[in-house]
């Protein structure tokens, strides 16, 4: 199939499995645009030669992936994340929002895990176009990877759950970023996050880990204080875990820096700025419907 032609089937699949979105999703169709992206004729001409030119759509960040005779062996090990969500969330029949989807990984482990249907949103639309490879490889399904932010999806439809992995510690005002949350949810919100193992949260001055945008890594209470603070119940954190360079390298497939090279040589406890190392929580609420 042409790229053109992956783009619209797309997009018309996701406003069939969400009507309320409609006149948004057919506006997203100008987000594909070569004069906005330097890297997009790339991106289609990889599309279009599947499974050959899947190196295009570098940096492959989340996965693995394999599709027929390739591994994609991505940054993440995002299977071990997986691992961590999936024993705490029944997924049955689930409609789901992912927020800050990337390209939509998490989706396919989620229909394999009983959901229904699943919509994700990034507005980074290389990790958009990995989703359509991905698709045109492993044959569509009813996971979808929508090229938006968060603060422009129109209120309206809900999600019987609402997942945002790896998001919260980029946001400027994170209580927003989950009430947002919360108010696509039906049943449950997940929220993952990187954290400090300690009683304050961490408003880093500069950057965090070598990342420019993290404005704050917050302490579990204040997560938990904030999710109830978004009218959720039941908050808990169900899994804590360090993130280690086994779970997060350069690989041939991501050719960037990756946590090795923000970890501090001498004590790799902390990050080249002198903060804790990353260390990653999972949380779960309950919505009232
Ligand atoms: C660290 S990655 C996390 C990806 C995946 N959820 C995971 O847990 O591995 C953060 C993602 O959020 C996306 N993102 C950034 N700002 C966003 C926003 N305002 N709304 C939705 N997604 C956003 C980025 O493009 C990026 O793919």
């Amino acid at each position: 199939m042409k790229g053109d032609a992956l783009i619209a089937a797309q997009l018309a699949d996701a406003a069939a499995a969400v009507p309320e979105w409609n006149t948004w999703i057919a506006r997203l169709a100008d987000c594909y645009d070569s004069s906005r992206h330097g890297d997009y004729e790339r991106w289609v001409h990889a599309l279009e030669d599947l499974p050959n030119r899947l190196e295009d759509l570098h940096p492959w960040r989340k996965g693995p992936w394999r599709f027929g005779e390739v591994t994609v062996d991505t940054e993440w090990r995002s299977d071990w994340k997986w691992q961590r969500l999936a024993p705490h969330v029944d997924l049955t029949d689930h409609t789901v929002l992912d927020i800050g989807c990337g390209n939509g990984y998490f989706g396919w482990r989620m229909l394999e895990h009983g959901a229904r249907t699943v919509v994700g949103i990034d507005p980074t639309l290389v990790f958009c176009m990995q989703h359509l490879a991905a698709t045109a490889l492993l044959g569509a399904a009813q996971n979808y990877v929508l090229p938006a932010r968060l603060e422009d999806a129109p209120m309206g439809p809900r999600f019987d759950t609402v997942l945002s992995m790896g998001v919260l510690y980029h946001r400027k005002e994170p209580l927003e970023h989950i009430r947002s949350a919360a108010a696509f949810a039906r049943q449950r919100v997940v929220i993952e996050t990187l954290i400090v193992e300690s009683e304050r949260s961490l408003f880093p001055e500069g950057r965090y880990a070598r990342m420019r945008n993290v404005p704050v890594v917050p302490s579990v209470g204040q997560v938990l204080t904030w999710m109830q603070e978004a009218g959720l119940h039941g908050a808990r954190c169900v899994d804590i875990t360090p993130t280690s360079t086994l779970e997060q390298r350069s690989t041939r497939w991501m050719r960037f820096e990756s946590l090795k090279d923000a970890l501090d040589p001498q004590d790799p406890s902390r990050t080249v700025e002198g903060h804790p190392a990353p260390v990653r929580a999972m949380f779960i609420a309950e919505h009232a419907g």
